[in-house]
């Protein structure tokens, strides 16, 4: 339908509204905005507001008939962004109306896939991350005991109690010091100084969780991804599940668009490429269509010798592409399927004029 088109606003814009909103709420609280400024910004925010009204409307009719859960987070997101400037503007005094569309904040997330990465990460983490914090609080709370301790009878404005020298603790384990709390006495800097180190590891070991856990989720799901693709090509459908682990690892998946030139003839070719969607030209004398399931380039790889011919995509094409390190690796983990490449690689050669 084109009107749910129209209401469906792309990834981009929709960020790009929420930050015109964003920048038009923090202008309403600066003392400038007064008579017509304030009028132009509260007419932009409602502006806003109508067209995220409209994409709401568009998300209500697309998701009927589907499961809610489907589009749970987007819906959510969606109803917020009216609601919470609606209820303001019908509940609140004028003052911070406007504050409210801060909501919008939300909107850029609704379509990132970003946010959802990093929630399997924290799930997948949340037994380190949980160890790590535990040690984080133990060693704070010890840090502020051992300064009260240490400091309540020399700065007992600061360090009077444990809650009070909890602040310190917190502004010199996270190293950031903002030097409104300084221990006087040698044993107190000497403690400083150990807090300090702890907190440098223990950031440390947070961001190296998170690294490695987002390195694991990206690896992985393009394992996934390249599994489906290798799945669609019928000569790895022979490979047993080791050798295709193999496989999947080697092949570097690649989509390129219509004209593009795979390889020229001619040159010299360390690769060679399989057909999972879309279809190919081979410019031999005469020209040769190869189509999803097919291979190329493995005449250059396996002789050595130059490109035979120009090959270039004749619509969209999905590849995964095979190196010749690689393709020494498959020719002795299945050496049947290496057997297929040579023997094709044979006919063509019959076929093709040499470069
Ligand atoms: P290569 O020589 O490495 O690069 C060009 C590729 O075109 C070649 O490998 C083959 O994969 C392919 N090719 C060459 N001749 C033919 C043919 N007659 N039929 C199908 N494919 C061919």
């Amino acid at each position: 339908m084109p009107a749910l088109r129209f209401l469906r606003i792309s990834a981009p814009l929709n960020a790009l509204l929420a930050a015109i909103g964003l920048v038009a709420v923090a202008a309403l609280t600066t003392p400038d905005a007064s008579g017509r400024t304030r009028l132009i910004l509260e007419v932009v925010l409602a502006g806003i507001w109508v067209v995220y009204t409209l994409q709401l409307i568009g998300t209500l009719i697309m998701q009927r008939g589907k499961d809610v859960r489907d589009g749970k987070p987007a819906l959510t997101i969606d109803v917020l962004a009216v609601l919470v400037p609606l209820a303001a503007f019908l509940l609140v005094g004028t003052r911070d109306q406007s504050l409210y569309c801060a909501v919008w904040l939300l909107k850029p997330l609704r379509d990132s896939t970003f946010f959802r990465l990093m929630g399997r990460v924290l799930s997948k983490e949340a037994r380190n991350l949980i160890g790590v914090t535990s040690i984080f609080g133990i060693i704070l709370f010890g840090a502020a005991l051992a300064a009260y301790i240490i400091e309540r009878d020399v700065q007992p404005d600061k360090f009077g109690s444990i809650p009070q020298a909890m602040w310190w603790a917190v502004v010199t384990l996270s190293t950031t010091g903002y030097g409104d709390e300084i221990p006087q006495s040698f044993a107190g800097r000497v403690l400083a100084g150990l807090v300090m180190m702890c907190g440098i590891g223990i950031f440390a070991l947070w961001a190296g969780i998170l690294a490695t856990g987002f390195y694991e989720e990206v690896r992985r799901q393009d394992f996934v991804r390249n599994w489906q693709l290798v799945a669609a090509v019928p000569l790895f459908q022979r490979l047993g599940s080791a050798a295709l682990v193999e496989v999947v690892r080697a092949l570097r998946p690649r989509i390129v668009p219509a004209g593009t030139v795979l390889c020229r003839k001619g040159d010299t070719g360390d690769q060679m490429f399989f057909i999972v969607e879309g279809s190919v030209i081979v410019a031999t004398p005469n020209p040769v269509e190869l189509g999803a399931g097919s291979f190329f380039g493995e005449m250059a790889l396996i002789s050595g010798e130059p490109r035979s011919a120009t090959v270039s995509a004749a619509t969209e094409v999905s590849l995964l592409s095979l190196y010749s390190a690689d393709f020494q690796m498959l020719s002795s983990s299945s050496p049947e399927i290496a057997e297929i490449i040579r023997k094709t690689a044979l006919e063509r050669r019959s076929t093709t004029p040499k470069a």
